[in-house]
């Protein structure tokens, strides 16, 4: 094989692993991202026709053209026109417009009808469904679910889970400029305004782990604006939502203890709310079952403790912009923080 052909092979390669998995629009895992993949379907294989037809009429063309200029160049005369090889041309032109309108037609109809299909899966909502408060923050997600009285809400941040086989409702709201929520696997994208409400609503058809994505630039860590989706059973997802109900995990060992005070001591609580603490502000994300994340800084790392440490002591190094300031711990009083962040189960 030379290089050439390697390097198209690779590509190929690259281009179809991006083509499934947690975060593609190829693998739907629920029925509005199905829809959507079907009228994508019908889009691509449409134009890869009408491509490939176009490429063959070109090379025909051109190899005809050729031949042409080697024949001296003539006036058409009437009788010309007339031959029965124009007329036949006529005609074959005059029915690929009218193939071309019907095909425009049909992808316009398949686009309503994608719409309506879509709509018409928020028309029966189950009773246990859950509703999803969504909002946009520069650069993070909050996210709270909300089911009857006020004491019943959870808050997280940069986290969803879902409940298979149940529609969820969200309602989304930015709070600073304009995000966009983007699940590929789920659904397609849906903006988040300023003091204008938008709703979505999805569905996960099997469990699995899935990624959403800011999908609108929104200022310098637009790119990290990721969140983690976990669906899964019923019963599971319960499970998740009452232990989030749930005050802070109260500090056991001594360390954590040391580490309780210097959080509830230190600048930390300007920002950051931990239920059953005074800490109770919200500019920040809420830590209260902090070490229950599956990845911290909205999808940037993995919530384990060097990333933890790390983003503590310096997240404009891991994100540039970020609202949250650097802070100089020393390494006793880090070693505690980290203790009793790590307990926030
Ligand atoms: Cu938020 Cu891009």
């Amino acid at each position: 094989m030379n290089p050439w052909h390697r390097l198209c092979a690779l590509s190929a390669l690259l281009v179809l692993t991006g083509c499934s998995g947690a975060q593609s629009a190829l693998d739907p895992a629920g029925p509005q991202a199905g829809r959507i993949l079907e009228l994508f379907s019908s889009y691509f294989w449409i134009c890869f026709g009408v491509y490939v037809l176009v490429l063959i009429f070109m090379l025909l063309g051109a190899s005809r053209s050729g031949a042409l200029q080697k024949e001296s160049p003539r006036q058409l005369s009437a009788q010309d026109r007339q031959s029965p090889i124009n007329r036949t041309l006529a005609k074959f032109v005059g029915a690929f417009v009218f193939i071309t309108v019907v095909i425009l037609f049909y992808l316009i109809v398949a686009d309503f009808g994608t719409r309506r299909a879509i709509l018409s899966l928020a028309a029966a909502p189950s009773t246990n469904s859950p509703t999803i408060q969504l909002v946009g923050r520069q650069w993070w997600w909050e996210v709270q679910y909300h089911s009857g009285a006020s004491s019943n809400q959870v808050t997280t941040a940069n986290e969803m889970h879902l409940p298979i086989g149940i529609p969820v409702k969200i309602e989304m709201l930015s709070r600073d400029v304009i995000h966009s929520f983007w699940a590929p696997n789920l659904h397609g994208k849906k903006d988040l305004f300023p003091d204008h409400p938008t709703a979505l609503w999805i569905q996960a058809d099997r469990p699995g782990t899935f990624y959403a994505q800011c999908a609108e630039f929104c200022g310098l860590q637009h790119a990290k604006m990721r969140m983690v989706i976990t669906a899964e059973a019923p019963a599971a997802f319960h499970r998740w939502l009452d232990a989030q109900r749930q005050p802070s995990k109260e500090p056991e060992t001594d360390l954590q203890k040391i580490g309780q005070k210097i959080f509830l001591s230190s600048t930390c609580i300007m920002c950051h709310s931990i239920q059953g603490t005074h800490a109770r502000a919200t500019l920040g994300p809420d830590l209260t079952h902090l070490a229950s994340r599956p990845m911290i800084a909205a999808g940037s790392r993995n919530n384990v403790r060097g990333h933890l440490a790390g983003w503590i002591l310096d997240p404009q190094h891991i994100k540039p912009g970020a609202h949250m300031p650097q802070h100089n711990f020393n390494p006793e009083d880090l070693r505690a923080l980290l203790a009793y962040l790590e307990s926030l189960k």
